[in-house]
């Protein structure tokens, strides 16, 4: 079998603690400056994309704003046009949802960047979780979760009829005849459905290349089977190598079932990573960046959205509560709360009494740590070695630092990745279509 090029994107650090802001070399979540470095740092180093997700609402915890995490970002589009004017070749891709927004704004936004980067723009559909950011927006909370899904399946088909309503040669800027478009070559686009009722013209044409690289996001049985139905790249936290793998066959096969290629859908996993000139100086750096990333406040907020309840009296250094949590409780707003919290809290429980953690180390034990840990050369591997054996086609990196986490990356594992023949030496194409399905 040949072998799988491999894929790279990189993703602006989002509102989580991921993002380390008390290290002395960060820099803002919300100047354009932040955005241009990481964009042009991974255009330098030959990646597929940049990737912004979306948050539109701020995080509260115990009826306050949370502010343990990176807050404050910035409208997708704008920086992402912003973009559009300092970057030549990368992709340039937003997460938008279908759930608060309309199909005839989003096609005509999501063409304006198509056509102000020359077929660069990529987007990220989701259909947003909850009422809590619904509240945002005059529908609020208007969506059972099945709902959302025939939401976002008329709604793509709504703006693929907008992106498809202006014939190649619609535009014929006949100056001399004072004519610019050709109104036969225009259709009018009219939908009726169970979420739209739309009839109306298109303002632009779509993009260079047609409609813009469509990626997913979200992992529900209907979830993956949106995404596999319509998106060139899915975006996953099915990051290990054997749960990848797992990801990997089922999206697969679901893509088959409805007819395509499979090659024609890649799959990302966000990945983090920590790099060193020898594995203990990146294991040292690893746990530094972890102790950062999880203070002690951190460590008891975080425990606080397990057990339902308030325990800032507990000393993160100290040992976990002895009783159980309260299931139904809303103490953390705009975070997901995952799984039985009393089957999760016994577990934590044991296993911090089994290994004597404490609160701060239990939680920096059991929530997610750095995937690709060590020199560039062994990072190298690990990257190319998840790609051929089928957890991925690529990855979209997470740094943790804003704006300089990924230069290391790109000056020291990207060049290994080039000696070895499996990652591009130069742009082949000019689009993101193209990017996603060269072979180098
Ligand atoms: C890897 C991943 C990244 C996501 N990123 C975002 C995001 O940036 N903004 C957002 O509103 N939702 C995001 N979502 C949530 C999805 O929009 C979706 O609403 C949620 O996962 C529920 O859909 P599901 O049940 O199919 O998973 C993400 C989901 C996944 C799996």
């Amino acid at each position: 079998m040949s072998r799988k090029p491999i894929h790279l994107a990189a993703h602006f650090p989002g509102v989580n603690n991921t993002t380390v802001w008390t290290d002395p070399t960060a820099g803002s979540q919300i100047e354009f400056e932040s955005f241009v470095h990481l964009a042009r740092t991974a255009e330098r180093g030959l990646f597929d994309f940049f990737f912004l997700a979306e948050g539109l609402r701020l995080r509260e915890h115990r009826g306050q704003i949370y502010d343990l995490d990176v807050v404050g970002r910035p409208d997708t589009f704008t920086v992402l046009a912003g973009l559009a004017g300092v970057t030549d070749r990368i992709g340039l891709t937003g997460t938008i949802n279908t759930t608060f927004n309309e199909p005839f704004e989003v096609a005509r936004q999501f063409a304006t960047l198509d056509h102000l980067s020359g077929g660069r723009a990529g987007w990220n559909i989701v259909t947003s979780s909850d009422a809590f950011t619904g509240a945002n927006f005059r529908r609020g909370g208007f969506l059972t979760h099945a709902d959302r899904y025939v939401r976002a399946e008329e709604f793509l088909r709504v703006a693929r009829e907008f992106w498809g309503s202006w014939a190649p040669d619609a535009v014929v800027a006949d100056v001399a005849a004072g004519v610019y478009v050709d109104p036969e070559r225009i259709r009018s686009v009219e939908f009726s459905g169970s979420q739209f009722d739309v009839r109306g013209f298109a303002t632009l044409p779509a993009g260079p290349r047609g409609q813009p690289v469509l990626l997913q996001a979200g992992d529900s049985d209907e979830g993956r089977s949106f995404g596999a139905r319509h998106a060139d790249a899915l975006f996953t936290l099915h990051g290990s190598l054997e749960d990848g793998q797992r990801y990997y066959a089922d999206v697969k096969s679901r893509a088959a079932a409805a007819g395509r290629d499979r090659d024609e859908l890649k799959v990302f996993p966000a990945a983090t990573f920590v790099l060193g000139d020898s594995e203990d100086e990146a294991q040292d750096k690893a746990r530094h960046i972890r102790y950062q990333q999880v203070s002690g406040a951190t460590a008891i907020a975080m425990l606080e959205q397990v057990w339902g309840r308030d325990l800032s009296s507990y000393d993160p250094g100290g040992p976990l509560p002895d009783f159980d949590p309260i299931v139904d409780s809303s103490i953390t707003q705009g975070r997901v709360r995952h799984g039985d919290p009393i089957a999760l809290s016994r577990k934590y429980r044991e296993r911090a009494e089994a290994e004597n953690l404490s609160i701060r180390e239990l939680v920096i034990a059991v929530t997610s740590r750095q995937q690709f840990v060590g020199t560039p050369m062994h990072i190298a591997d690990e990257i190319d070695r998840y790609i051929q054996a089928d957890a991925c086609d690529g990855f979209i990196l997470v740094p943790h630092l804003t704006p300089h986490g990924l230069d290391e990356f790109v000056d020291r594992v990207v060049p290994l990745l080039q000696e070895r023949g499996a990652f591009r030496t130069e742009y082949t194409g000019e689009t993101l279509r193209e990017h996603l399905g060269a072979c180098h």
